[in-house]
């Protein structure tokens, strides 16, 4: 339903953003990933028409909305920085955009005690101040505000990178269940690859300006096109040209070519898989606890370290100097 065709995005001279080309279904909860600076929030700010696109059109349902004013675009809004009105009470803060549009008190009342019933602010919380709550509560008033206006879309620009560790997690689970609950398109701008993973349909993974990848969850970090999105979506290791040498020498019949070679932690593994496994031999030179996971280093040769992750049994983690043999399935090995 939102279509970006050719769209490019310019500060001043600076292009931001060169021809982007881009499908965001209906009812989908997409996402754009990549590192700071690579142009996530200045395309979605061109789509709720905060900047104007220098070329392109931008389409809703095939109708262009590429010069229309912001508030003419039925887009939500909720940003990392929550710009809420910190002297008024979360009642007025959500009911705002309502009373611009002049609605009646009736109708707004109902519509605000429906959005907090939604996002599970209570009552009590709508007679407080904004500035008396949590980063977290301030955050569902943000979202709130936006609902209440029932857009069709609902634009959220890195919303939870304020807030710390365990409440962002549950936040995520929170606006994953409203966005399936609501059925609302959501774009979602995230820097990190775990909340993108876990609550996004489809994924567009940015590198400096331009898009590298769409896919699911599942594609973007089992099928990687890129070593730009398969490096920056998860931990992986990189084959050197001696190491990938060594296996061709070892594994005639694995077909590896070039001089590089990726595999993510928890495909090396220390027993054997297939019967045409990749054997590498090493010593574990460090270990990394982490609770559920282990998370070894084990030098293979003077200039291969390969980082192994694994989910064991306390009796089962390896000590360090421990010699070990590590089997790759030779298909889990990406090349570019
Ligand atoms: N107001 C601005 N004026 C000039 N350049 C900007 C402005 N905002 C962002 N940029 C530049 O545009 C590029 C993309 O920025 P941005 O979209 O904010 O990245 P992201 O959201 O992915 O971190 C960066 O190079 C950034 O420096
Ligand atoms: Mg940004």
């Amino acid at each position: 339903m939102i279509k970006f065709d050719a769209i490019q995005i310019k500060y001043g001279d600076f292009v931001a953003i060169d021809n982007l080309n881009l499908e965001i279904k209906e009812g989908e909860f997409f996402t754009f990933l990549g590192p700071s600076g690579c142009g996530k929030s200045t395309t979605l700010r061109c789509l709720v028409g905060f900047l104007e696109a220098a070329a392109g059109d931008i389409t809703i349902n095939d109708k262009a909305i590429t010069h229309l004013e912001p508030e003419d675009r039925g887009i939500g809004i909720v940003f990392q920085s929550y710009a809420l009105f910190p002297t008024m009470t979360v009642y007025d803060n959500i009911a705002f955009g309502l009373k611009v549009k002049k609605v009646s008190p009736d109708l707004i009342k109902a519509k605000v005690l429906e959005a907090a019933a939604k996002i599970k602010i209570s009552e009590e919380q709508l007679q407080r101040n904004v500035s008396e709550l949590s980063g977290g509560q301030q955050q569902r008033v943000a979202l709130a505000r936006a609902l209440v206006l029932e857009p069709k879309i609902l634009c959220l620009d890195e919303p939870l990178s304020n807030l710390d560790a365990k409440l962002r997690v549950d936040m995520r689970k929170e606006l994953k269940r409203l966005q399936k609950e609501l059925g609302i398109t959501t774009l979602y701008v995230t820097h990190d690859q775990e909340e993108a993973l876990t609550l996004s349909d489809r994924i567009a993974v940015f590198n400096n300006g331009y898009i590298e990848q769409v896919g699911t969850p599942v594609e973007i970090y089992h099928e990687s096109k890129t070593e730009f999105v398969c490096d920056f979506i998860g931990d992986i290791n990189v084959l050197n040209e001696e190491t990938i040498q060594h296996i061709r020498y070892a594994n005639p019949e694995v077909s590896l070519e070039g001089t590089k070679g990726y595999v993510r932690l928890e495909k090396v593994r220390f027993t054997s898989v297939t019967d045409n496994d990749i054997v590498l031999k090493g010593q574990i030179v460090d270990t990394e606890f982490s609770g559920v996971t282990t998370r070894y280093a084990v030098k293979v040769s003077e200039n291969q370290m390969i980082n192994v992750t694994t989910i064991d049994q306390q009796s089962a983690i390896k000590e360090i100097g421990t010699e070990v043999e590590l089997f790759i399935n030779p298909t889990e090995v990406l090349q570019f």
